[in-house]
C-alpha cells in the first residue's frame, strides 16, 4: 500500500512539474533566444498549427525541469519519459484545440487537463508497465489538480486566466 502510493507520487511529480514550468519561465528573461513559437507562426487551413502559447523555450523548460524532478527522485529515465510525454501531449492538446477553432488561451477542459497526462503515462509505459488502476487514478485526479494550480497561478498573476 505504502509502496503503491510512493510509486504513484513518483509517476505524478515529473508531469506536474513539466506542465507548470513553461508559464513560470515565460515571465523570466532567461533563454529568450528559445522564446519563439514552435510552429513559427505557420498556419494550416487558415488556423495556427499550434499557436503562440507553445514556444520552444516552454517545451525545453518543461522537459528539463520535469526530468530534474525525476532525477531528484532517483528515476531519471522515467522522469525524462514522463516529462517528454507531458510536453508532447501539451502540444497535441493545442494542435487539437486549434483544429476545433478554440483560440490560444481559451479553454477546452478535456484537452487542457487530460491530454498531457495521457501522453506522459503512455511514454512511461515504454519503460515500465502502468496498471489500469493507476491510469484511472491519474485521469480522475489530474483535472481538479490542474484547475487548482491554474487558479493559484492566476492569483499570483503568472497567468491572466484561471485555466
Ligand atoms: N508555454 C510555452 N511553451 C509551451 C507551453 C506553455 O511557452 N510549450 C507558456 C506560454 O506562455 C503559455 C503558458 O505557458 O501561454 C500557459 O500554457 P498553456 O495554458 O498550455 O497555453 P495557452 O496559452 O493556454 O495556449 P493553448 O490555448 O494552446 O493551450
Ligand atoms: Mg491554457
Amino acid at each position: 500500500m505504502v509502496f503503491e502510493l510512493v510509486k504513484f507520487l513518483f509517476l505524478m511529480i515529473p508531469p506536474y512539474v513539466a506542465n507548470s514550468t513553461p508559464v513560470l519561465f515565460s515571465k523570466i528573461k532567461a533563454l529568450n533566444f528559445l522564446d519563439f513559437p514552435i510552429d513559427r507562426g505557420k498556419t494550416w487551413k487558415g488556423r495556427r498549427i499550434l499557436g503562440d502559447g507553445k514556444t520552444v523555450k516552454g517545451f525545453v523548460m518543461g522537459v528539463f525541469w520535469g526530468s530534474v524532478a525525476g532525477t531528484a527522485l532517483g528515476t531519471i529515465k522515467l522522469g525524462f519519459a514522463l516529462s517528454l510525454g507531458t510536453m508532447i501531449g501539451d502540444l497535441i492538446g493545442s494542435f487539437l484545440k486549434r483544429r476545433l477553432e478554440v483560440e490560444r488561451g481559451k479553454s477546452n477542459w478535456l484537452l487542457d487537463q487530460e491530454t498531457f497526462i495521457v501522453f506522459a503515462l503512455t511514454l512511461a509505459s515504454i519503460l515500465e508497465p502502468i496498471s489500469w488502476e493507476y491510469w484511472l487514478a491519474f485521469l480522475a485526479i489530474t483535472p481538479p489538480i490542474h484547475r487548482l494550480a491554474n487558479i493559484i497561478a492566476n492569483r499570483l498573476k503568472l497567468k491572466s486566466v484561471p485555466f
